[in-house]
């Protein structure tokens, strides 16, 4: 099962289904329920199947709670800062008590409302109402949220990113006005997993950062020729961003292997297991590690004995195995037959896919690739659009720093005197 690997340095305590649960002050909430193994956090907002966190970057659904009565907090970008109470949504009976969790009994598989008594006058209907009570995604808040500070800016450039490509980039715009953003709570992306020296480096070299800082969209305000207008939102407000250019290095998406119950909570990105590794929580005891990567690679030496890890290719599992929570797997043995292997959690590394997603918003041409998913057409420059580049996984380099420095040197040079 998941547990800390070392004692908290500076405590503190929330309480997630009235249950209490000690976290590291800034660590995400989610990192703190992991280690407290409380993995099912969250459930599927349509068929009602339990969730945990995946992916540790925002890019999932598997950790949105209730948080101080704000519903749909997405808990792993949401810093530690003690008193919080965090709640299940969709759940029914008091306390840590979820009588719904029979579902996971008598529908295995989901609660399919498309087709469940679907065409029964009368069941049909009432089957309907029971669904969408256990489904969709959350309540309202219990009062008004109070409205939040506005402002704009203008600056040189907005980098998306603070990873190895963004830092990178940010780095050869030096001496002029730059804000980095990233939704992430610490700079350094996959860099300060992989080789967290170097990113200390490039988060010194980097100038302004805007961490907890979400890029919520890129607007064209009309003005032909000139680089999309970005707001961000962060707990102080939002911002307005007028920029003169726009790089664009939010990296990739985790890659996911298709295998039965691949959803379940305890089955995490190689990524996301190695990122609750350096902040000191061991995701399982007895680890299925899928598939080969930098992520893999980078997990399986940091881990050494702390946990049993059974390496696998992605074709050799069949299935994970349990109702609420990863028990255990089902592997595809030599002449067709299969056998079972106890786990606490599966852990995958795939090939990541572009983050594409603000680039198509900036007006990038958005193409797909079978081998990498959907990504932006850029030119030699790494130029997708007017005004806008993207840099490192997004673009496809594997070398997101010198990436990075190249297209913040393009931009510099567009940028002129
Ligand atoms: S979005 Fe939070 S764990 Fe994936």
């Amino acid at each position: 099962m998941p547990r800390r690997l070392h004692p908290l340095r500076d405590p503190v305590e929330l309480r997630h289904d009235g249950v209490r649960v000690l976290a590291e002050r800034g660590e995400p909430i989610a990192a703190a329920l992991v280690a407290a193994d409380r993995v099912g956090i969250a459930r599927s907002a349509k068929l009602h199947r339990p969730r945990g966190p995946c992916c540790l970057r925002g890019g999932c659904d598997g950790c949105l709670a209730r948080v101080d009565g704000v519903p749909n907090v997405m808990t792993c970008r949401t810093p530690a800062r003690g008193g919080e109470v965090v709640e299940t949504q969709h759940k029914a009976g008091p306390g840590g008590l979820d009588l719904l969790r029979a579902t996971d009994f008598v529908f295995p598989r989901g609660i399919d409302h498309h087709r469940l008594f679907a065409g029964t006058r009368g069941v049909g209907k009432l089957v309907q109402q029971v669904a969408r009570h256990i489904a969709g995604l959350g309540r309202l808040p219990e009062r008004a949220v109070p409205a939040r500070a506005v402002g704009r800016r203008d600056v040189d450039v907005l980098v998306v990113g603070a990873g190895a490509a963004g830092l990178a980039a940010a780095s050869a715009l030096r001496g002029r006005e730059v804000v980095v953003a990233d939704d992430a709570l610490v700079a350094g992306g996959s860099l300060a997993l992989l080789d967290p020296a170097a990113a200390e480096r490039a988060v010194l070299a980097a100038g302004e950062l805007s961490l907890a800082t979400t890029v919520v969209g890129l607007f064209r305000d009309g003005r032909g020729g000139h680089a999309p207008v970005a707001l961000l939102a962060s707990a102080a407000g939002a911002t307005e961003i007028v920029p003169r250019a726009v790089v664009l290095a939010p990296g990739g998406h985790d890659g996911v292997v298709p295998f039965g119950n691949d959803d379940l909570p305890g089955v995490l990105s190689a990524r996301a297991a190695l990122a609750l590794l350096r902040g000191g929580v061991l995701v399982g005891e007895r680890l299925v590690l899928v598939g080969d990567g930098r992520f893999a690679r980078a997990l399986a030496a940091a881990l050494g004995g702390l946990a049993r890890v059974t390496r696998l290719a992605p074709e050799e599992l069949v299935t994970a195995r349990g109702l609420s929570r990863v028990t255990g797997v089902v592997v595809r043995a030599p002449g067709g037959a299969t056998r079972r292997l106890d786990a606490d959690a599966v852990v995958v590394e795939a090939p990541l896919a572009p983050g594409f997603e603000l680039a198509a918003q900036a007006g990038a041409v958005v193409r797909f690739a079978p081998e990498r998913g959907y990504a932006p057409e850029a030119d030699a420059h790494g130029r997708v659009a007017p005004w806008v580049w993207i840099a490192g996984a997004v673009a496809g380099a594997t070398d997101s720093a010198a990436d990075g420095a190249r297209v913040g040197r393009a931009v510099a040079a567009a940028l002129g005197g």
